[in-house]
């Protein structure tokens, strides 16, 4: 199987949001994540990843669901552990749904969910979304003892946080390569779908190929910001070009 490429595109919204805090169909409100979006089509990805958060700090809810309507790809919401949240993800119906934490001091998601600690409310999320066919993802640190806990809420699929990875340097380097191998080898043998993101870039992306059974990368931020160079389509097409290298 290739491994898949999901676009997130809430950076073009941030950059939006810096200048105009407005619906997206607002006459000045630019760049425009609708059009990010397709652009991403034409260069292949194969998903468009969005992350509604509960402050609105980026996309906005009429951004989610203009791109649900427009665009033909698979939609993954990113999404707290909320009522809020999970009542907007029930409207929206996107194909896929990950559970990531969320508190409004972070200047991005900075670690993964702890699924161990808050089992029950997580089972409980999951299954809400299940119950309308939506698949759901959980967004977790390379540790066997939450994914684990992941396959035991029965989500279908995790994300591997590849934060802890992207940073490090020297011998760290290789104990979070480790960390992602052990997680992933314990998602996959759990017959979960193991994603993985966060961090990720033109230059660190192939130091990830050890890692065994990944699915899809979910990338945002070093395409956004390639896409300033070359634009939004070649930014993918590179990236999707690096993936083919992906060892499987
Ligand atoms: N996956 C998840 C769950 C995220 O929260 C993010 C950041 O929004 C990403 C992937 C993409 O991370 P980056 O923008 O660093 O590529």
């Amino acid at each position: 199987m290739p491994l898949l490429l999901g676009v997130n595109i809430d950076h073009v919204a941030t950059l939006r949001q810096a200048r105009y805090a407005r619906t997206p169909d607002s006459p000045n409100a630019e760049p425009s994540p609708l059009d990010a979006g397709r652009d991403a089509l034409a260069g292949g990805a194969d998903s468009l990843t969005l992350h509604v958060r509960g402050d609105r700090r980026h996309m906005q809810d009429a951004d989610a669901f203009l791109i649900r309507r427009e665009i033909p790809l698979p939609l993954n919401l990113e999404l707290g552990v909320t009522d809020e949240m999970i009542a907007l993800a029930l409207k929206l119906r996107p194909e896929y749904a990950c559970f990531v934490p969320e508190s409004r001091e972070e200047i991005t998601t900075e670690g993964g969910l702890d699924v161990r600690g808050g089992f029950d409310r997580v089972r409980m999320a999951v299954a809400r979304l299940q119950d309308a066919g939506i698949k759901v993802s959980l967004f977790i640190d390379p540790d066997v003892a939450q994914v684990e806990a992941a396959a035991e809420t029965c989500a279908e699929m995790i994300e591997l946080h590849t934060g802890c990875f992207a940073n490090a340097a020297g011998a760290d380097s290789e104990t979070e390569l480790r960390r992602l191998i052990d997680a992933a080898s314990n998602g996959h043998a759990a017959a979960m779908r193991v994603n993985a993101g966060h961090g990720l870039n033109y230059q660190n992306l192939t130091r990830l190929w050890p890692v065994p059974h990944l699915a899809e990368l979910n990338i945002g931020h070093s395409i956004v910001s390639r896409a300033m160079r070359v634009g939004m389509t070649a930014a993918v097409r590179e990236m999707k070009n690096l993936m083919t290298t992906y060892p499987g």
